[in-house]
């Protein structure tokens, strides 16, 4: 597909509410077509939760504790988005503004699954629910269970797959394969196998089956893109192309009123009059600045509940996980509060590196952003020991971490619809000249495309009303 332009030009001033990856979005598409737009955002950058660190930044929390990150030259932690999908409009932008991608890794085989009942490969977790789940199936086949379902020929055909899929033995069982891994991989001898497999009951009480879900689903599928250097290369060449002279920064909005002729917005620093207005601030910022846009709206910005969610970077000043535990990029999956521990998808081989060593949303989010940012990385570390061993807690360089919850001015992660119902779609329209955008709009909700598609859709309405209207 080629890429997103408004047709035929317009003029007119617009004033963007938030400066995040919505509102730059929104900018961009609207400067193409000649409209003239400002920015207001109430924090010090663009870019909203597209958020990389780097060694020097700042990062301060509501309640005042500051961190500054300490990491070495060319080290980042992506704090927000951290993975792009192939189909996703994100890709587009990256393309149109010249950001290089490379790709993330998202599921490796050769990561952990961490769970109660241990730690073993995802490959060996695979190998298990594969192989168990076949061979439960095959018997059912046999034992005539689904001759209702299946023609004599169908049965057969079914039996064959089963018995690749689990790789099972001669009688359908499963026995474990070669697909599990090894303690010491085959070379000149024939290699010395993980242990195992533990029977089936073992193997569902352990709960690993759950942790090898992750890429089934069509926005986490593998392979999965990333930006070289930063995800916030993307908010670096939009902020430019739009102009970081239209953008006030520190400009925290306190009044909005729609007017016959235009919008008035109010900010802490003044006021501006535009024809039309883009709020693309997170909905429950939104619902607490006065406005006379009326009570429905203000329902509606109060209906999606803001959801927690967490990440810490820690650099290490070697990068073990590539030399001892021979992972290469990918996530481990863990049923502890740390949730998953990813891996870098670049800069292999280098001499440090930086692990995501928890991404949480939700309560187990919560536990983390209540606490400072030295016990956030203690906790991380004991979690990250259970799966790692001693070497998770030495060589640790620096670590910052975030909790998006506690984030002034964003106030969450990202935001749940109880129901995508009538104040969903309420917001996705106009209210008089006041137009709404993010990705809280859009069933790709965390996620910048979500932002992006919304930015789309706002802009092309504003765009078509000014052509109607001319
Ligand atoms: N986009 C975020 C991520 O990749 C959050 C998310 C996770 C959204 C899973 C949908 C599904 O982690």
């Amino acid at each position: 597909s080629g890429d997103f332009s408004l047709t035929g030009r317009a003029a007119g001033t617009v004033v963007i509410l938030g400066a995040g990856v919505a509102g730059l979005t929104v900018a961009y598409e609207l400067g193409k077509a000649g409209y003239d737009c400002t920015l207001l955002e109430a924090r010090d950058r663009t870019g909203g939760r597209n958020l990389t660190l780097r060694g020097g930044d700042r990062l301060t929390e509501a309640g005042g504790v500051t961190q500054e990150a300490r990491f070495g030259e060319g080290v980042y932690f992506n704090a927000g988005p951290g993975r792009i999908a192939q189909w996703m409009v994100t890709l587009d932008y990256c393309r149109e503004l010249g950001v290089p991608i490379e790709t993330f890794i998202n599921s490796n085989a050769q990561a952990y699954v961490h769970t109660r009942g241990g730690t073993v490969r995802a490959r060996t977790a695979k190998a298990d629910m594969y192989g168990y789940v076949a061979e439960l199936l095959a018997k059912a086949t046999n034992a005539g269970a689904l001759d209702r379902e299946l023609t004599r020929d169908d049965r057969e055909r079914l039996l064959d797959f089963l018995r690749r899929f689990g790789d099972l033995g001669p009688k359908f069982d499963y026995a474990g394969s070669p697909r599990r891994g090894y303690l010491k991989y085959p070379a000149l001898d024939d290699g010395t196998p993980v242990p195992g497999p533990g029977a089936l009951h073992d193997v569902l009480a352990a709960g690993t089956g759950r942790s090898i879900l992750n890429d089934f689903g069509y926005d986490q599928a593998t392979p999965m893109f990333q930006p070289i250097g930063g995800m916030d290369a993307i908010v670096r060449r939009l902020t430019e192309a739009v102009g970081a002279d239209r953008v006030k920064t520190g400009a925290k909005v306190t009044k909005i009123t729609d007017q016959a002729d235009g919008v008035e917005v109010v900010w802490d620093g003044g006021r501006i009059k535009a024809d039309y207005c883009v709020a693309t601030l997170p909905p429950h910022v939104l619902a607490r600045i006065p406005h006379n846009l009326g009570a429905q709206v203000t329902a509606a910005l109060r209906t999606p509940v803001p959801v927690a969610a967490g990440k810490i970077g820690m650099e290490y000043d070697r990068r073990w996980w590539e030399m001892e535990d021979r992972i290469y990029g990918g996530i481990t999956e863990t049923d502890l509060d740390i949730t998953h521990i990813w891996y870098p998808s670049h800069g292999y081989h280098s001499e440090r590196g930086l692990i995501v060593g928890y991404y949480n949303t939700g309560p187990e989010a919560e536990l983390y952003g209540a606490l400072t940012p030295e016990d956030r990385r203690r906790r991380a570390v004991t979690q990250g020991r259970k799966i790692h061993g001693d070497k998770y807690g030495k060589g640790l360089l620096s670590s910052v971490s975030i909790a998006w919850e506690r984030q002034e001015h964003i106030q969450g992660g990202w935001v749940r619809w109880p129901a995508f119902d009538s104040s969903f779609t309420l917001l996705q329209r106009p209210s008089g000249r006041v137009y709404f955008a993010g990705d809280w709009l859009t069933h790709l909700i965390a996620w910048q495309a979500g932002a992006m598609e919304s930015a789309r859709a706002a802009v092309t309405q504003l765009h078509q009303r000014v052509l109607r209207s001319q």
